[in-house]
């Protein structure tokens, strides 16, 4: 079976939908920054801090391949999983990608404390959804329109899942 790989950006309810989503399907949830920080025994903070965004990345391309190995898992990732193209051919292989196309605006009312790229900046948002925006729909199998609420947005993400996932 198919995994189920949610990308998107910070703020953007990939952890919160991954919960909804593995529960549904009674599906592992893997999430590629928490192993990270597992891995590192640090926290991304830390790890930009201490060893900067490269390191960190490195880590995060250890784990995706790690994660795309799996098969019938749900997979949420990092919002900067896209700038790697190896890491999206890797997920691609073996997943559904599906994109959650949140606005910014309702991005920045989130609290975005401990994400260093994006901290309390809410211009760094905009900013952030612009250059990644293109390699989002690119990578993407679905992009997910946005919704208010990050569970309809699991629901719309569990229907096409449910009708490709054995295909
Ligand atoms: C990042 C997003 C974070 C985390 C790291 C870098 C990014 O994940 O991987 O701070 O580049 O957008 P979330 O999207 O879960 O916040």
């Amino acid at each position: 079976m198919k995994n189920l790989v949610l990308i998107g950006m910070p703020g953007s309810g990939k952890t919160k939908m991954g919960r909804i989503l593995a529960e549904k399907f009674s599906l592992p949830l893997v999430d590629t920054d928490q192993m990270v920080v597992e891995r590192a025994g640090k926290t991304i903070l830390e790890i930009f801090a201490e060893s900067g965004e490269q390191a960190f990345r490195d880590l995060e391309t250890a784990a995706v391949q790690e994660a795309a190995a799996l098969h019938g898992a749900v997979i949420a990732t990092g919002g900067g999983v896209i700038l790697r193209p190896e890491n999206m051919a890797a997920l691609r292989a073996t997943g559904l990608v599906f994109f959650r196309d949140r606005s910014p605006a309702a991005i920045v009312g989130e609290d975005l404390t401990g994400r260093p790229l994006i901290g309390s900046d809410s211009e760094r948002v905009y900013r952030l959804y612009k250059e990644r925006l293109p390699l989002y729909q690119k990578y993407a199998h679905h992009i997910i329109p946005h919704t208010d609420t990050y569970e309809e947005a699991a629901a719309m993400i569990a229907e096409l899942y449910e009708q490709e996932a054995e295909a």
